[in-house]
């Protein structure tokens, strides 16, 4: 195992009925902005139990929040927070809306000249102003870490930053706020989580027993729970596993001394931004074919996963075993009714052209080795076709 330091600052409030405990959380005489996107949360109820418990605060709030934040709107809440001296935030919603208030509370108190330099240069962030989460969709882990993923739609860039800054004072997770999902947004949430857990798992085996047998108990759950989900969206318990289970996915817990890969990620931020899929759809594309081509340098680690999460044993070959693996993968996101090809979402080869000439503009090369270089990844996409 490698060394490592780990801290998490974020105060989780889990279950039923617990919206209403935002009100101890929020220092007095706070001035509030709620943060909210396209309206999912007045449908829901969710809007009115967080204004009801925002009662005795002076509050604000900013709507229209996209799915995959741009940076333009990001700035216009920047602006909007300044002119009416708002001093913290409350990020109501899934992903998108809890990494844009990270982003604004940092570009908030931002000194340079620019704050997307924050995003494409990791500017330093000296201070953010202090925000809190209602989440009302488990699937990044944003809910519990320190990093967010803005897009910038005037040159079509999707980039992520980290600060401990940006860490959420507090979380209140109601696993209830999920029933109102649409089946393709919890379909999405299953499959971030699995390969965020894929990403910080399926490199090479480092003996970091802890971790590994974490990681395995979050897939298995993902694995067992999430088909439930679609089939019985009402059950209580199964949304509760899947809520907490994303979140652990990416809270930094299993990812403490182990080598992480991120290629999955970095290639399908690329797909969102030029074409945009939705993050999870990218994934479900991407992931077999990392796993495919890279089957040699993470074969180990493929095999775990084949033995402790799918039940892939011995009784094969080695190559079957590695095989089969990356079919059940592949298998497992079209069961919870996830397209795995380029050519499902009407993708061609150009595609493929496009999103490797980014990553050649970037300078990137991606993995827990560093060597999935462009033309690597123009393979693992032509295998995806
Ligand atoms: O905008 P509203 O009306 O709220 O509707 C949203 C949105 O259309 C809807 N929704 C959310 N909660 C709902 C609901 N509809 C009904 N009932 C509810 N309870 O769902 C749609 C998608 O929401 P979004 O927040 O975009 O989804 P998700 O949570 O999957 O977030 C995706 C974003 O997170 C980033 C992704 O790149 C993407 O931009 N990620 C952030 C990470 C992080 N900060 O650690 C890691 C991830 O890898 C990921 O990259
Ligand atoms: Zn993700």
């Amino acid at each position: 195992m490698n060394n490592f330091s780990f801290v998490n600052p974020v105060k989780i409030i889990f279950g039923k009925d617990t919206i209403k405990d935002l009100t101890k959380e929020i220092p007095a005489d706070s001035k509030v902005l709620i943060i909210y996107g396209g309206g999912s949360i007045k449908s829901n109820g969710v809007y009115d139990q967080v204004t009801k418990a925002l009662t005795s605060f002076e509050w604000f709030e900013y709507s229209g929040i996209e799915a995959n934040p741009h940076y333009e709107t990001c700035m216009e809440v920047v602006s909007y927070i300044k002119e009416n001296n708002i001093d913290y935030l409350l990020a109501v919603g899934g992903g998108s809306v809890v990494d844009a208030t990270k982003f604004i509370a940092a570009a908030a108190c931002f000194e340079g000249n620019d704050p997307w330099d924050i995003l494409s240069k990791h500017a330093k962030i000296k201070a953010a102003i202090p925000f809190g989460v209602v989440l009302t969709l488990s699937a990044t882990g944003s809910e519990m870490n320190a990093g967010a993923v803005i897009t910038k739609s005037a040159t079509q860039d999707k980039l992520a930053f980290g600060s401990p800054h940006v860490y959420p004072k507090f979380s209140i997770l109601d696993p209830e706020v999920t029933y109102s999902l649409p089946p393709r947004q919890v379909s999405n949430g299953i499959a971030d989580a699995f390969v965020h857990v894929i990403e910080q798992y399926l490199t090479y085996p480092l003996r970091a027993m802890i971790q590994d047998k974490f990681a395995e108990a979050i897939l298995t759950t993902l694995t067992i729970e999430g088909p439930k989900a679609l089939a019985t969206p009402n059950d209580y318990d199964v949304r509760a596993n899947l809520m907490w289970a994303s979140t652990w996915a990416l809270n930094g817990w299993i990812g403490c001394g182990v080598p992480e890969d991120w290629a999955t990620h970095q290639i399908g931020h690329e797909l969102t931004a030029l074409y945009g899929l939705d993050h999870a759809q990218t994934l479900a594309i991407v992931l077999p074919g990392v796993m495919t081509i890279l089957k040699e340098q993470k074969a180990e680690k493929i095999l775990q996963l084949g033995q402790e999460v799918f039940g892939i044993y011995n009784n094969l070959s080695r190559e079957e075993r590695i095989e089969n693996t990356i079919k059940a993968v592949e298998n497992f996101f079209e069961e919870i009714h996830i397209k795995t090809h380029l050519s499902d979402y009407g993708l061609n080869k150009d595609s493929i052209d496009k999103v490797c000439s980014k990553l050649q503009g970037r300078g990137w090369t991606l993995g827990e080795k560093s060597n999935i270089t462009p033309d690597i990844v123009r393979e693992i996409l032509t295998c995806r076709l």
